[in-house]
Order: structure tokens, then C-alpha cells, then sequence
């Protein structure tokens, strides 16, 4: 009977394990999944940056050439892109907008109606590039949020970490 006893409670510890074992294997296949759902909108969204948005966006600069650009704005001349680089526009949105979803939700709105009293962009921007054009107006819910995705987990530095870096 104890024999009997010992066998069963074995075995249920067994079948628990087992149990438990499967159920992490599926929790860990789910965040996979996950994972790699949020992967493909990253890459999605670096298509469209590359369609619709490089052209006046630049990727990044280095501070060597933020250097050389702000002297050539000060002496009056253009500098050698539309807008403020990627780098820059994604850290100035993520200090007002830290949250992911937050941030999406701004850029998917900015690029589709922007205007001078909703952006956070240096004033600077504004003066010597003028207001975005509304690009987000010809583009699909999809593509407008998977550039903005991309744009959040392309880039790490926080705004005070950019502006040490390339002084302006
Ligand atoms: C024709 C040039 C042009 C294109 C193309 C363009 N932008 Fe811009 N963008 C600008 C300019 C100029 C600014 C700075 C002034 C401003 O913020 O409106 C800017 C600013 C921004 C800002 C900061 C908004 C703020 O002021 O707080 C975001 C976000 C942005 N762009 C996202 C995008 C995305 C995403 C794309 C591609 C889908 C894109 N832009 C394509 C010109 C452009």
C-alpha cells in the first residue's frame, strides 16, 4: 500500500511537471511570436522611412557634420537635407511623448495634420525648414505606424544624451 502510495504521488509529480514544463514552452513560444510580430512593423517601417520620409530625413548625423551644417545655416546658407535628421526628431518627440504607444500616436497624427502649435521640434526647425508637409495623408494606417515604430526602437538616446552629442 505504501509502495502503492509512493508510486502514485510520483507519478503526479511527473505528470505536474511535465504539465508546467508544456506551459512555459507555450508561454515562451507566444512572446516569441511577439517578438517577432513587432520585428517585422520595425522592418516594415524601415521601408517606408526609406520611400517616403529619407528624403528630407535624414537616418543620422555624425556631430562633425552637425558642426559643419550649423555654420553653414549661420553664414545664411541651406543646410544639405529638409528636415532634422531621424536621430534628432525621434529624441525631442521621446521627451514629450516617452511611452511607445504615446509616441505612435503623435507621430501617426503629426505627419497626417501638422502644424507649428502641435509640434516639439527646436524653433529652429520650424524657421529654417518650415512645417513638415502632411506626407501622412497618402499613406495607409499600416504604413504611418509602422514608420513610427520604426522610428521609436531604431533609436536609443534620449534627448539630453543627443543634444551633448551633436551641441546646437
Ligand atoms: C518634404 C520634406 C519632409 C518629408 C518627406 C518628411 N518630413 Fe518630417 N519633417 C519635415 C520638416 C521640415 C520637419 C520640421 C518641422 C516640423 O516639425 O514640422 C519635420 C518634422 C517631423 C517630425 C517632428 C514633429 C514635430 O514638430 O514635433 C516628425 C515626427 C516627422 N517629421 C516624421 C516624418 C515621417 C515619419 C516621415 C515619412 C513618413 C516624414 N517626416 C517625411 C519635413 C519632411
Amino acid at each position: 500500500m505504501k509502495k502503492f502510495l509512493l508510486g502514485v504521488s510520483i507519478l503526479s509529480v511527473l505528470a505536474t511537471l511535465s504539465f508546467s514544463c508544456r506551459m512555459q514552452h507555450q508561454h515562451q513560444y507566444q512572446h516569441r511570436e511577439r517578438e517577432q510580430g513587432i520585428e517585422k512593423k520595425i522592418e516594415k517601417g524601415y521601408q517606408v522611412y526609406k520611400n517616403k520620409c529619407a528624403a528630407c530625413h535624414w537616418e543620422t548625423v555624425s556631430p562633425e557634420q552637425v558642426k559643419n551644417i550649423r555654420k553653414t545655416v549661420m553664414s545664411g546658407g541651406r543646410p544639405p537635407f529638409g528636415a532634422p535628421p531621424m536621430s534628432e526628431v525621434s529624441a525631442r518627440v521621446k521627451k514629450f511623448y516617452p511611452k511607445e504607444e504615446e509616441f505612435v500616436a503623435f507621430v501617426k497624427d503629426y505627419i497626417t495634420n501638422p502644424s507649428r502649435d502641435k509640434g516639439v521640434c527646436l524653433p529652429m526647425a520650424y524657421r529654417v525648414f518650415g512645417v513638415m508637409p502632411p506626407i501622412g495623408q497618402s499613406m495607409t494606417e499600416e504604413e504611418k505606424e509602422a514608420v513610427a515604430r520604426w522610428m521609436y526602437h531604431r533609436y536609443k538616446m534620449t534627448w539630453e544624451e543627443f543634444m551633448k552629442k551633436h551641441p546646437h
